[in-house]
């Protein structure tokens, strides 16, 4: 599969199936946010894996978009070691995070694993629950796991802005 294919072939996964998901994938998504840009190479972010019932069920409280998936995975951008674009302070740790974050996406469609990106999950109550999160920007949680065998793309998916909607020669 090439990278477009997998682009098109990509949708938010919110059903999946009564199966583990082997540690070796587990890996290679690590792996693939690893190896993500960062912004002067600072590599100001973090990847927690919560896989155990004890974890999954105290981060399940969090988010009603867990979707019972076997891991979830956090994402944050550590704003403290991140570059800041002297020019107007911005700070680039939610830019890079979001960056190891896609690189993570998309590799759980590579490896025949489905996910949704999910911002819509109560961030201060999760860090009470795993301190280790504290002063980080939570950008993403990713359910993951394998599809289930009725998980289909829900409508939106096909929605998108035209070309020159979204782009513009100037
Ligand atoms: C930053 C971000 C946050 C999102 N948060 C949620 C969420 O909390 N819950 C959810 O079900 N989907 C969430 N989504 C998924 C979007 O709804 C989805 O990507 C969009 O509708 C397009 O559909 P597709 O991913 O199937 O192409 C989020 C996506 C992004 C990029």
């Amino acid at each position: 599969m090439n990278y477009m294919e997998l682009i098109r072939q990509r949708y938010s996964c919110r059903r999946f199936a009564d199966r583990p998901v082997e540690t070796e994938k587990i890996e290679t998504i690590i792996e693939a946010g690893r190896l993500a840009p960062t912004a002067t190479n600072a590599q100001p972010f973090r990847i927690w894996v919560i896989r155990t019932p004890e974890a999954l069920a105290k981060a399940r409280t969090v988010t009603r978009c867990h979707f019972d998936a076997p891991v979830l995975f956090v994402i944050g951008g550590k704003p403290d070691t991140a570059w800041v674009r002297q020019f107007d302070g911005r700070n680039f740790a939610d830019v890079d995070a979001t960056i190891v974050a896609t690189q993570m996406m998309l590799a759980v469609e590579e490896l025949g694993l489905g996910t949704t990106w999910v911002g819509w999950f109560d961030a201060p109550k999760l860090q009470e629950l795993f301190p280790a999160m504290q002063g980080y920007d939570l950008v993403a949680m990713f359910p993951v796991g394998y599809p289930a065998a009725d998980a289909v793309p829900a409508p939106k998916h096909t929605q998108r802005l035209s070309r020159d909607e979204i782009a513009e020669d100037l």
